[in-house]
């Protein structure tokens, strides 16, 4: 039977749509029903779209075992398309923020902000340095308080009151320097971290050091992030006296009992390749990725992250 001849189901009429087989009583063409079902799409999803057809017709159509038209057996002798998930809200986009970057700290910061923290947030960067972090953030889209040892702010004692701030940046040095004799060759690098001495009062020495650091300032953050408040941390596993030290585990577990959860996690990877002047035997792998995580306060563990609104 061709499609025309489909009785009460399909018919072809010379006044409607110039003769292109539709259903009948409307103005849908039959070929719109074996397009929707070839693309992919449910029979709820035609009959949504064209209302004026029947949900018997499109199956008497759809059943007609005399059918020989070549569009009906196309549709036939293929398997039924598997229905479409329909997202009602959202909208297409490969804009997300990643968990791992090939990017600059000033280029991956500003999206954990954005995914986090709600513009005009009040933001402490504890530890600001030379203000990296920032340097793509438009003015005035965060209201942003900027302290550092070397101003004299130390991370450990905040010039702020119980649960006043929003959101806490935290990136102390991350990398133990040696102190003692040594220290003068790394001299740099301890401008830089400022990890021993310039006033980072720590009976603790190397690796330890960089985790007490960590700890007490989690602490501080803790004290001035109102409930819900972002804590947002920057670190790097390091190898100490010859032993793996994952500091991102390390601090993290500490956080938990501290009373922060840990929502997110994110892999800085370095662009250069690092290299040294003379390698006897690698014991480890070295080192070119860093972490920003990203943590919360909360009172209850029932509670779960909400995106701000
Ligand atoms: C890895 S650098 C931070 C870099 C910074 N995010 C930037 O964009 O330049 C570590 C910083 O921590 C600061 N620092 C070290 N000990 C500190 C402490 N106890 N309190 C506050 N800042 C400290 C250092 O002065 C240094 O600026």
């Amino acid at each position: 039977m061709k499609t025309d001849e489909l009785r009460g189901v399909v018919h072809s009429d010379p006044q409607v749509m110039g003769g292109t087989p539709v259903f009948v009583g409307t103005r849908v063409p039959l070929e719109n029903l074996i397009d929707y079902l070839e693309g992919g799409e449910s029979v709820d999803d035609f009959l949504e779209a064209f209302p004026t057809v029947k949900r018997e017709q499109v199956i008497a159509a759809m059943n007609d075992q005399q059918e020989e038209s070549d569009s009906l057996a196309t549709f036939r002798t293929k398997p039924k398309p598997q229905e479409k998930r329909k997202v009602k809200n959202g909208k297409p986009s490969n804009e997300l923020v990643l968990s791992a970057y090939i990017e600059g700290n000033d280029s991956v910061f500003p999206r954990i902000l954005g995914l986090y923290v709600k513009p005009g947030s009040v933001i402490a960067d504890v530890t600001y340095g030379k203000g990296v972090f920032w340097r793509t953030i438009p003015d005035g889209e965060y209201q942003i308080r900027a302290t550092d040892l070397q101003n004299g702010v130390d991370c450990r004692d905040l010039p702020y009151k119980n649960g006043e701030l929003d959101c806490v940046v935290f990136d102390p040095p991350y990398m133990h320097t040696p102190g003692g004799s040594a220290h003068t060759v790394h001299n740099q690098f301890e401008d830089h971290y400022r990890n021993n001495g310039t006033g980072n009062r720590t009976n603790s020495k190397y690796h330890e050091a960089v985790l007490e650091l960590y700890i007490d300032g989690g602490k501080e953050a803790h004290r001035v992030l109102r409930n819900r408040g972002v804590f947002i941390v920057k670190c790097q596993d390091e190898v100490c006296a010859n032993r793996q030290r994952f500091t991102h585990v390390e601090i993290m577990a500490a956080y938990e009992k501290i009373g922060f959860v840990p929502e997110d996690l994110f892999v800085i990877v370095r662009n250069n390749r690092p290299g040294v002047s003379r390698v006897v035997q690698q014991v480890h792998a070295r080192k070119n990725h860093s972490y920003f995580l990203v943590f919360w306060k909360s009172d209850s563990e029932k509670e779960r992250w909400q995106p701000p609104q």
